[in-house]
């Protein structure tokens, strides 16, 4: 019998993890004779970075899959990572969430060759370009129906999951399962590549997916993490916050605001652009043209990474993506919930177009 998930219970949060929009396209390998242009988001001008393997999965760095119960349900953290850049999300997730782990491990392990999308006949591409493809898998989940939530990571591969994410979820039955996809990748952002995965499973609820940087911090995960509408949890019942798009140069990031004074005061101001500028390592400010009431505000209050605060002796918008001290004058507006680890890689000035999200 499945039971509710119910970890998160601090949470206070309504939101979905619907970004404000995504515009992003990659073909698959070998359709052009430049070959890894197509991987290129839309807008993009030159070649990510895109890291070459340095490690192969071996069946030996499994964590296979416990049966270790949360309080309230059990929580599965399942992934494929050829590189570890998946992996370690995989493991501050594990940690956020508390929860089981289980490696998806190709039968065969691949090697560096095998990953080298440069060339069209890398297995890599091969598969990718198979529908058929199903790779093999070492090991197998036991048990997959006690799991309540899922988070499936994977990199992107072209675009789309790897196809042994494909052989794993044809692998096992996880009907009741609400999943969670997360990935990793050189630039691309999650865009269409759970949509295939979906057709794989039956009478499971998928949530809005979400894009990480290898190095993405623990702080950017637990925040994308405590914003998820998760079966039980607060955000998914308190049914509280109004949530917000901030659109920048380089992506979205949308909060969540709670109702009091101040917010009411700031969302009667949007839509606006405003111009953001770090301040001390740990917020992205910005001088709101107008005051906003703080009436009912604290009067101070310990910021924590991810909120969105008015600092009200100066007038400006903080969010905060590092620790920073309590402080006088500080009123908490809500919280992002995606993107901040987009928001906090801004460099110097740059504006945001914010909007309440449809
Ligand atoms: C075959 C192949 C295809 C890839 N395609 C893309 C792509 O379409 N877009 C992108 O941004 N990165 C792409 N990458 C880069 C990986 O998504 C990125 O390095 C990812 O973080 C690797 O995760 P891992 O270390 O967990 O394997 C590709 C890498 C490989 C090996």
């Amino acid at each position: 019998m499945k039971r509710r998930f119910a970890v998160l219970t601090a949470l206070l949060l309504l939101c979905g993890l619907t970004a404000c929009g995504e515009a992003e396209t990659q073909s698959g390998p070998g359709q052009s004779s430049t070959g890894q242009e197509e991987i290129l988001s839309v807008g993009e001008t030159s070649m990510p970075d895109l890291p070459m393997p340095s490690a192969v999965t071996t069946p030996e760095a499994s964590g296979s899959g416990g049966e270790r119960e949360t309080a309230e349900g059990r929580v599965l953290v399942a992934y494929f990572s050829a590189t570890g850049n998946t992996e370690g999300i995989a493991l501050q997730l594990q940690s956020i969430l508390d929860a089981e782990l289980f490696e998806i491990i190709p039968e065969v392990p691949y090697t560096e060759e095998d990953l080298r999308y440069s060339q069209d006949d890398c297995r890599a591409n091969r598969e990718q370009n198979d529908p058929a493809a199903r790779p093999a898998i070492a090991g197998t989940l036991e048990n997959p129906e006690d799991y309540d939530v899922v988070f499936l990571g994977y990199p992107i591969w072209w675009g789309q999951a790897p196809k042994v994410v494909y052989t794993f979820l044809e692998s096992c039955d996880l009907r009741g399962a609400t999943i969670v996809p997360f990935c990793t990748s050189g630039s691309s952002g999650i865009g269409s590549s759970a949509d295939g995965l979906k057709e794989l499973t039956e009478d499971t609820q998928w949530l809005e997916g979400q894009r990480f940087d290898g190095g993405a911090s623990q702080a950017a995960v637990a925040a994308w993490v405590e914003g998820l509408e998760l079966p039980g949890s607060a955000a998914a019942t308190e049914n509280e916050g109004t949530r917000i798009c901030l659109a920048f140069a380089d992506g979205e990031a949308v909060a969540v605001l709670e109702d009091n004074a101040a917010t009411r005061d700031f969302l009667a101001m949007l839509p606006v652009t405003l111009t953001f500028e770090d301040y001390a390592g740990a917020e992205k400010i910005s001088y709101l043209s107008q005051d906003l009431s703080t009436e009912d505000a604290p009067a101070s209050y310990d910021p924590q990474v991810g909120d969105v605060t008015l600092y009200a002796p100066w007038g400006n918008l903080a969010i905060f993506y590092a620790d920073a001290a309590s402080a006088s004058g500080l009123v908490p507006l809500g919280r992002v919930v995606s993107g901040l680890d987009l928001l906090s890689a801004m460099d110097g000035e740059f504006e945001v177009s914010l909007s309440i999200a449809g």
